[in-house]
């Protein structure tokens, strides 16, 4: 952490000098261009072209040389790290369509300046990825979001490091998945077939078979049926858990955090022992796969003092009441239900209580960037159902260590803040940044495609590699 706001001072530093570097040369020439003018000499003639306008017209109003070096600027840091995405003008039916935004004549996106189009509350939030990566790349093209941008939008595909498609996935499923009468399928099921005719049609899909395209379906159960056509793109998930290895896995795709429903904790002042819970879990249970264990811990832990255990989702609970009860807990389990993961991790990363995670496939978000064993306590599920085990092992942590990840929670919660717009390091960001980190990936793939593009005219493997594709998985 101290690492990088000295490197980043560091570039502070550096931004000044270089704007008092510009802003003499500019007097400078505007000096030498007086000179030569009074001397009167009658073949200097002054032809304004379109830049020398725009620079005299800024100067005449003050601010010439901060807009005239802020575009050097801006194009250093393009050329140094910024992720350059085409977003496909996909219809509205696919996106802000799915809000109940109308859009106005032909216009495919809303006027995001002047009104956004909130997105449904409750536990629809927690998949709401899509929404804020969407609005961040339609914000990337005005001016004013300049700084510490990690994407930017591109209009020509063929300069764009990937390709984005900005379906909303999880909101089509949570909304139109359900078969109204007389209905034979699903608008959801209806929508993701369009998509997969669309992308299919699309240069830049055939192009390179979809390898380089970024595709959301951070609900588990989205894109369930176009998921076994688009495999080749990048899926953007909460877990692998329904999906085959062949279909999603953890070296092409990505793992984004759940928006947590929990209120974060701010100006948290408590300590060890004011905190009187020691192990907090409220969830459902689940009758099948990992739910088995939730209720084995329970019949483990329901006669430990100070361990709270109540089944029952938040929502019915009420967001404030499980808010009170994270925040006045040590530690927080996440234990496996019907997914390897769950919006709970985050809940309790927001509320400070050092999570203790029970949950053997359990993926997370940017875990190439950090290391969660600073802050969260990770228990094999063959050893918490032994008899005492977890409860040892909760115990035996100081009020030292639990401080230390205490701190650490404070440290490392932006990472996981959805905003709209994005600021440094938030979720959003920090997405882009995990994405950015598999072009090279990518790239490689593509040109290890096109290595027989003269003796054959087939360019990508329409098969999935080995396993097989199971028609409907779980
Ligand atoms: C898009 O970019 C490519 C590669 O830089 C360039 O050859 C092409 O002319 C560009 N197309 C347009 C329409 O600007
Ligand atoms: C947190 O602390 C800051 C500064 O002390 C204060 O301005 C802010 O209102 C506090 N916020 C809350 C939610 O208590
Ligand atoms: C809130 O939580 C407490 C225990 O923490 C419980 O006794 C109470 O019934 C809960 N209230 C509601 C509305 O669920
Ligand atoms: C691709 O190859 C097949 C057979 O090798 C041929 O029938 C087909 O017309 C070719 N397609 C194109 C677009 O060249």
């Amino acid at each position: 952490m101290a690492d990088r706001s000295s490197s980043s001072m560091g570039f502070y530093c550096w931004n000044s000098l270089f704007y008092w570097l510009c802003l003499t040369s500019i007097l400078f020439l505007l000096s030498s261009f007086f000179v030569l003018r009074s001397t009167g000499r009658p073949q200097f003639v002054f032809r304004p072209s379109s830049d020398a306008n725009i620079v005299s017209d800024n100067i005449n109003s003050g601010g010439g040389a901060a807009v005239f070096c802020e575009k050097f600027i801006a194009e250093r840091g393009v050329s140094k790290q910024v992720l350059k995405v085409f977003m496909y003008d996909l219809p509205p039916e696919f996106h802000f369509g799915l809000l109940d935004w109308k859009p106005e004549g032909s216009n495919v996106w809303p006027d995001i300046r002047t009104k956004v189009p909130n997105y449904p509350g409750g536990l629809n939030l927690q998949h709401s990825i899509e929404y804020w990566l969407t609005l961040d790349i339609l914000f990337s093209e005005y001016s004013g979001s300049s700084n510490s941008r990690v994407a930017v939008r591109v209009r020509n595909s063929s300069e764009a490091d990937v390709i984005f498609v900005p379906f909303f996935s999880s909101l089509s499923y949570n909304r139109f998945s359900r078969l109204r009468k007389q209905e034979r399928s699903s608008l959801d099921k209806l929508t993701q077939d369009k998509l997969v005719q669309y992308l299919e049609a699309q240069e830049e899909w055939k192009r390179s078979g979809g390898v380089d395209h970024i595709i959301m379906a951070h609900h588990p159960n989205s894109l369930l049926y176009a998921r076994n056509q688009l495999w080749p793109a990048m899926y953007i998930l909460s877990d692998f858990g329904r999906y085959p290895p062949n279909i999603a896995n953890v070296q092409k795709d990505i793992i984004a955090p759940y928006r947590h429903v929990i209120k974060s904790y701010v100006n948290d002042t408590s300590t060890y022992n004011s905190r009187p819970i020691l192990l907090f879990f409220q969830g459902a249970i689940y009758r099948k796969d990992g739910g088995v264990i939730r209720q084995e811990l329970f019949y483990l832990l329901k006669d430990e003092r100070d361990v709270h255990f109540t089944f029952g989702s938040i929502q019915r609970g009420g967001v404030n009441n499980a808010t009170q009860g994270m925040h006045s807990s040590k530690f927080c389990l996440n234990i496996a239900g019907d997914t390897p993961s769950s919006n709970r991790l985050f809940d309790a990363i927001a509320s400070h209580c050092v999570p203790v995670i029970i949950s053997d496939e359990i993926e997370l978000p940017y875990e190439d960037i950090i290391d969660y064993s600073e802050f969260c306590i990770f228990v094999r599920t063959s050893d918490a159902t032994k008899e005492k085990f977890l409860m040892n092992l909760i115990r035996g942590i100081s009020k030292e260590e639990w401080t230390r990840m205490w701190r650490k929670l404070q440290e490392v919660e932006n990472y996981f803040e959805f905003r709209y717009p994005s600021r440094d390091d938030d979720a959003v960001q920090m997405i882009w940044k995990s994405i950015a980190h598999k072009v090279p990936a990518v790239k490689l793939k593509l040109n290890r495609n096109r290595r027989y593009v003269r003796t054959s005219n087939v360019s990508v493997d329409r098969e999935p590699p080995a396993f097989m594709v199971p028609h409907s998985f779980w």
